[in-house]
């Protein structure tokens, strides 16, 4: 799968600015897998464009996001700005512990998917373990976005490319999100996502996580 996306640059401060020109997602499936299982438990579809709205109206300066799975080479990349976002600070997820982490998904053919912008790779992260939640449903296990890159769509984007994927394999996707995080949990929301429980003290002893879920097929069709 590789998603080609014009976007705005919201603070994107020194990244390449590429045109000024349309408000629209393109899809192009099927490309890129990691493993054979990774194939399998995502199989491509072919000869399918998909077009989204991006969420901005107005026509303004766009650059290119480009969503791809995640290969060995972005982990040190990636581990270094997770373990640089003060959330994960207060998890102490480390850059050690987010590299060795990434590495094991990656060999257990979990939906890795990164995020390029512009001249600047593997910026943002979905993490989805397949029926990683009850043995059933997708677990949405990470999603982040590089700190001065917030606000600029890139996180919904990442998230509708895992949500596409993960239907090839299941109904629905689960995830927690930290009773603090409110900008994370407004962010879900927007996207559709309704918090069906909450488990106090699951992870750190201060902190409750609330667990958020969406059907992504309608209730019978799959
Ligand atoms: C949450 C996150 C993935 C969203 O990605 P994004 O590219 O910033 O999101 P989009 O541009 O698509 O959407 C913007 C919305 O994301 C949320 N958001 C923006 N900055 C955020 C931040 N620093 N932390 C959490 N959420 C944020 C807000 O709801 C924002 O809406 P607003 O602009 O109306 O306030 C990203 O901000 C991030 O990595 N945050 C830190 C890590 C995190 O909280 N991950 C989720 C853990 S469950």
């Amino acid at each position: 799968m590789y998603i080609n996306r014009l976007c705005r640059p919201g603070i994107a401060a020194g990244l390449r600015v590429l045109s000024v020109v349309s408000q629209n997602v393109f899809i192009i499936p099927g490309v890129g897998y990691n493993t054979a299982r990774h194939r399998s438990l995502f199989p491509p579809r072919t000869g399918q464009e998909l077009r989204f709205s991006a969420r901005s109206a107005s026509p303004m300066v766009l650059m290119m996001i480009s969503i791809r799975p995640m290969v060995s080479e972005d982990i040190p990349t990636i581990a270094r700005w997770i373990a640089a976002i003060p959330l994960w600070q207060r998890y102490d997820y480390s850059a050690e512990a987010a590299q060795r982490g990434l590495e094991q998904a990656l060999a257990r053919a979990d939906l890795l998917l990164t995020a390029d912008v512009g001249d600047a790779c593997a910026c943002g992260l979905a993490w989805c373990v397949p029926r990683g939640a009850f043995g059933r449903s997708c677990y949405l296990r990470l999603l982040g976005v590089q700190s001065g890159l917030h606000s600029a769509g890139l996180g919904a984007t990442l998230l509708g490319a895992a949500e596409r994927e993960a239907t090839r394999s299941t109904d629905d996707l689960v995830l927690l999100v930290s009773d603090f995080n409110a900008d994370a949990q407004r962010f879900y929301q927007r996207q559709g996502y309704r918090q069906v429980g909450a488990i106090p003290g699951y992870v750190l002893p201060d902190v409750t996580e609330l667990i958020f879920w969406k059907r992504l097929v309608p209730s019978g069709a799959s």
